[in-house]
């Protein structure tokens, strides 16, 4: 039985739970000296309600690290507080990988003997509908696609406490990480990833899904230079009848969404092509296309266009693939490509056209060698010819 100090502390306890739902103000570390029981469950309830005033009001950059600080819920399956979860026929090796609702391990399947990526979602029992949603579009989605540039997908587990996919394991990193060990990266590069990754996308929207979640952070590189895109968790089907209602619902990531997203209009394969010019922006600049202190900041600068050119960071960027670029991120889908078809063979007659193996040119210039060079060869031609005769007239004189 409680004493009455223990019971008056409960009641405290209570009383901050109901002042957090009722969104009202709460002293969150006096509320932690009160109930130190409930240490967990008060830290989480304070972050969640930093989160919330941080959509309002504060940098989405702020809300990004916020997030990554979320405790793990007490009580919670699925992730046991640093230790990992077991999963049947896998021995678990590390996490590599955490997002919102699911956190991803390096494995080693025993029975096939190989070397596997499992996400598992946390808190299966405590699952919310997104997460759920979120892991039947992936699992459908993946079982859907079968590409080079897209993540295989081997098994959907689904036992007492796991709820959770078995990928091959990508030995490198993804997009963000690297940006963040290399900086921005050079002209060809960018267009190479861009190619490869409208390759997988096409594959995408003839299996009749939008990815909706380009960036940087679900696309992989690895040790052998193979772009892999992953993460279908947002991924929309084009067939009305299998979609998922989300009236009214922000879907996506606000760094990278595209107007038609923040104005919740219909998406269709032109989000993509949007989401990946972004994508590429990124990756020649090392910022996102636009920043902002709050949502209304970023989608006031997203409709509207106002994007930094990549020659404000990077000056001497190929003025041609800029323009690919841009035309990719149009406000209007109408004025963007089609089709990441369209996309990829802007980017590849790009890279054809820039081919350090042929002779060198200026941007934007024809494929002609320059004057300069082809005086040069002209002249050695006819000094070479001048030689030859006067080493025959030598010759003649000297007979
Ligand atoms: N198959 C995989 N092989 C290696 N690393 C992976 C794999 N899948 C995911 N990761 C790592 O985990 C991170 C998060 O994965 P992702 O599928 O995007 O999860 P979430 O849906 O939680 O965002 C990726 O950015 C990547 O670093
Ligand atoms: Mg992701």
């Amino acid at each position: 039985m409680t004493d009455s100090n223990s019971e008056n502390k409960e009641q405290a306890a209570d009383n901050y739970y109901d002042s957090f739902i009722d969104a009202q103000n709460v002293d969150w570390e006096e509320a932690i000296v009160n109930d130190p029981r409930s240490r967990d469950d008060l830290n989480f309830l304070s972050t969640i309600n930093k989160i919330k005033t941080a959509y309002k009001e504060n940098p989405v950059q702020e809300l990004e690290d916020l997030k990554a600080q979320l405790p793990p819920l007490s009580g919670s399956s699925g992730d046991l507080g640093g230790s990992f979860p077991s999963v049947k026929g896998y021995e678990i090796e590390e996490e590599i990988g955490r997002g919102g609702f699911a956190t991803i391990y390096r494995a080693r399947d025993i029975k096939a003997g190989r070397k596997v990526a499992l996400k598992i979602l946390r808190n299966r029992h405590e699952l919310t509908p997104a997460a759920l949603a979120r892991f039947l579009r992936e699992a459908h989605a993946l079982a859907a696609l079968r590409h080079d540039n897209i993540v295989h997908i081997y098994h959907v587990i689904d036992e007492d406490e796991v709820l959770g996919l078995s990928m091959e394991f990508i030995d490198g990193d993804n997009l963000n990480d690297y940006l963040t060990d290399n900086g921005p990266m050079e002209a060809r590069g960018v267009a190479q990833i861009g190619a490869d990754l409208c390759r997988a996308l096409t594959e995408v929207h003839k299996a009749g899904y939008i990815h909706r979640d380009i960036k940087t952070e679900n696309v992989m590189r690895d040790r052998s230079g193979r772009i892999v895109l992953m993460d279908f968790g947002l991924t929309r089907s084009t067939n009305p009848d299998s979609r998922v209602t989300e009236t009214g619902v922000l879907v996506g990531t606000p760094l990278t969404m595209a107007p038609e997203q923040y104005e919740f209009k219909d998406v269709d394969a032109r989000t993509d092509v949007y989401a990946l010019g972004c994508l590429l922006y990124r990756l020649s600049t090392g910022n996102h296309v636009v920043e902002g202190k709050s949502m209304e900041e970023l989608r006031r600068k997203v409709l509207s266009g106002d994007i930094p050119p990549i020659s404000d960071t990077q000056p001497g960027y190929p003025v041609s693939l800029t323009k690919i670029i841009s035309k990719a991120m149009s406000v209007k889908p109408a004025k963007r490509y089609p089709s990441t078809r369209e996309f990829e063979k802007a980017l590849t007659s790009w890279i054809q056209a820039h081919d350090p193996s042929q002779a060198p040119k200026a941007d934007g210039e024809s494929s002609e060698a320059s004057p300069s060079l082809s005086i040069v060869f002209i002249l050695g031609g006819i000094l070479i010819v001048l030689v030859a005769i006067l080493i025959f007239l030598i010759y003649l004189a000297t007979r």
